[in-house]
């Protein structure tokens, strides 16, 4: 029996827009065995909302198996999902990883990891969720001028923790790209280009005070802020509570808190005040880096 287990990730992180992901310790699990015909079963979270017509993780084993030229006589699959939909928390970064990592142990492992991650990129669009969900971390990743997909590690410190809001609202990240415009400013791009320098810069060095000035987008967030209710509220609520940073988690809906240990609950309480004074149904949780 093949066993993947993929974490939730967050992107972005700012102005690290579709160049910088993180994992979170919150997974989906895919199970794959040989079987005579194909056999899908789906479980867990939201498990109603998915579906075994044009389902993601079998698409993206069909893409295995025509970029290796073979096939299998078939496979039982069997999907519990950990991740919330449409939430901006890597939900189908999780099942393109699922898929691939499935497909590729069922064939006896033809791929190379370069290959895997090129194949996810594809498929996904870009490498900010994928890379996470592949290798964990925080993950810094660009697609070179001659199409190489490139990427570092970053090692997180052990004490920081994140606090999301997930709403129960939904945001697809077709909608939340559809809202940005087609071109920025010169001010706009240097302030981002100058902030993800130094943001990587922080969290290699482990400096939560640059972390929270750094952590300042002007290319996705300002625009995206309609789709997410309360945004600036949720910000304004987290860092007075004590986190050091702050940011939408991919392309929404969920917003995401970076702190210290000491201060993550009192941060998630600050969340749960905005969402019932605000009536906005969700959960805020705790979690830590994967
Ligand atoms: N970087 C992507 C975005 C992540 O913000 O649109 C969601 O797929």
């Amino acid at each position: 029996m093949i066993k993947v287990t993929v974490p939730a990730t967050t992107a972005n992180l700012g102005p690290g827009f579709d160049a910088m992901g993180m994992a979170l310790s919150q997974y989906s699990v895919f199970e794959c065995e040989e079987s005579d015909e194909i056999e899908l079963i789906i479980e867990g979270l939201e498990s109603e909302k998915l579906t075994v017509e044009d389902n993601l993780v079998i698409k993206c084993m069909n893409k295995v198996f025509d970029y290796i030229g073979d096939y299998p006589k078939g496979y039982k699959l069997k999907i519990i999902n950990g991740i919330p939909l449409a939430r901006g928390m890597g939900s189908s970064a999780s099942a393109v990883i699922g898929g691939i990592m499935c497909a590729n142990a069922l064939m006896d492992f033809p791929l190379s990891s370069d290959e895997i991650l090129n194949l996810a990129t594809e498929l996904e669009g870009h490498p900010d969720n994928v890379a996470p969900a592949l290798l964990g971390n925080l993950i810094v990743s660009t697609k070179t001028k001659d199409n190489e997909i490139i990427f570092r590690s970053i090692e997180l410190f052990e004490d920081m923790e994140c606090v999301l809001f997930i709403p129960d609202y939904e945001v697809s990240t077709k909608d939340s790209r559809e809202v940005l415009p087609e071109k920025i400013s010169m001010e706009d791009a240097v302030h981002n280009s100058s902030h993800l320098a130094l943001l990587v810069l922080a969290f290699l060095n482990k400096d939560k005070t640059l972390i929270g000035k750094t952590m300042d987008d002007r290319i996705h967030e300002p625009y995206r802020k309609s789709l997410i209710r309360n945004f600036d509220d949720f910000r304004e609520a987290a860092i007075s509570s004590g986190a050091f940073a702050f940011s939408l988690s991919g392309a929404g809906s969920t917003i995401i808190a970076y702190s210290d240990e000491e201060n993550s609950e009192k941060v998630k309480e600050a969340f749960e005040d905005i969402a019932q004074k605000e009536v906005i149904s969700g959960k805020a949780i705790v979690i830590k880096p994967s």
